[in-house]
């Protein structure tokens, strides 16, 4: 049994069930509505020419249907699917929206990749981790083309299991507030080891953990001086009496490309996620700092408001913005010294 939804230009038909599970005969997810929403504002904002789209996992088609109705400049977009329900429903999909320039296939994610040829962009959306299906998209990603991941075993990135973690992205994590933020710094080496075996230099341009999931956009770059520059800014980071890593310690976002997005933006309503990292985008640090963590630590019993700290340490001169990562966190150049001074 079908019904018929609205998101963002298109309408498509999904399978009605209770819950959403890996066991559902097709896949959608209306949580993931922001992935989509936030994946078509980037490809608009980054607004290149005649690309060609590879969704190896492509569910219901939804992503699919929505590049080729909302995104500009699309030479064709080629949807795959392991479930032959979610291959049908693709097809379905397309012609409710009248939508041509679409391959649909039917085959095993690796297979339909290497018997490709190369994407300007390619989208891993899988149920849990993206590691089986890296090696292939990274074969098939162009030079200067796009791969955007999504991880949803945040349980393993962040923390909860340790050992996962090692034996998947080979590194440590972390389980306190910094978890999500070196998480997704785990992801992103893990990711561009693989790149770097290929010769290719994969740099995070746009990167969030949100919900139950952490999601990356990497621009390739083909060379080894490119690949040798990334793997140079893998390392450990302390943190208090314990570590993480090795993890990507770069930049999370392209600055630019994070202020157009914010800027352009008229697909997302709530804009206050794309200003934070605009913000934070803005300040290069690893890691950012727990306000609660720190009066706790250092005694402090009559806590400021957030908004006034970050007053205060402004007018200092210090580089100071909320942080997606946590509510109770602040991403700074002053130091912990400098934030105790304020606190106290
Ligand atoms: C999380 S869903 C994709 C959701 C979709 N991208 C969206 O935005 O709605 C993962 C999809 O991958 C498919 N899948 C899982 N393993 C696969 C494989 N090895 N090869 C191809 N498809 C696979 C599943 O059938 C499922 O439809």
């Amino acid at each position: 049994m079908f019904k018929t939804i609205s998101e963002g230009n298109v309408k498509i038909n999904v399978p009605i069930e209770r819950k959403i599970s890996k066991k559902l005969s097709v896949f959608y997810n209306p949580v993931m509505k922001f992935n989509r929403d936030l994946s078509v504002l980037l490809l608009n904002t980054v607004n290149k020419k005649n690309i060609q789209i590879a969704l190896p996992l492509a569910g219901t088609g939804v992503r699919g249907v929505r590049f080729l109705k909302e995104v500009k400049g699309i030479k064709h977009v080629y949807m795959n699917d392991n479930n032959e329900k979610a291959v049908k429903l693709i097809k379905q999909n397309l012609k409710l929206n009248k939508t041509s320039k679409a391959t649909v296939s039917n085959a095993d994610a690796n297979k339909f990749l290497l018997d490709g040829f190369g994407f300007d962009y390619i989208d891993i959306d899988p149920f849990g981790s993206p590691n089986p299906f890296l090696e292939s998209s990274i074969i098939r990603l162009s030079r200067k083309g796009i791969l955007a991941v999504t991880a949803t075993d945040t349980s393993a990135l962040s923390g909860s299991f340790p050992l996962a973690c090692m034996r998947k992205y080979w590194a440590k994590p972390l389980r306190n507030e910094q978890m999500h933020e070196t998480g997704l710094r785990i992801l992103i080496r893990k990711v561009q080891l693989i790149g770097a075996q290929f010769d290719k230099a994969l740099t995070p341009i746009f990167s969030y953990s949100k919900d139950h999931y952490m999601r990356v956009f990497f621009l390739c770059e083909k060379g080894k001086t490119h690949c040798d520059k990334i793997i140079k800014q893998h390392n450990f980071v302390v943190f208090e009496n314990d570590y993480a890593g090795p993890l990507w310690i770069g930049q999370l976002w392209d600055k630019k490309l994070a202020a157009k997005m914010f800027n352009n933006n008229k697909i997302i309503e709530n804009s206050s996620f794309l200003k934070i990292i605009n913000d934070e985008s803005k300040i290069n640090t690893l890691g950012f700092f727990d306000l609660h963590r720190i009066s706790k630590r250092y005694k402090i019993h009559n806590m400021q408001k957030k908004e006034e700290v970050t007053k205060k340490l402004k007018k200092k001169g210090f580089k100071v913005s909320n942080t997606h990562f946590s509510g109770t966190g602040i991403r700074t150049n002053a130091s912990i010294e400098d934030i105790v001074k304020v606190l106290k």
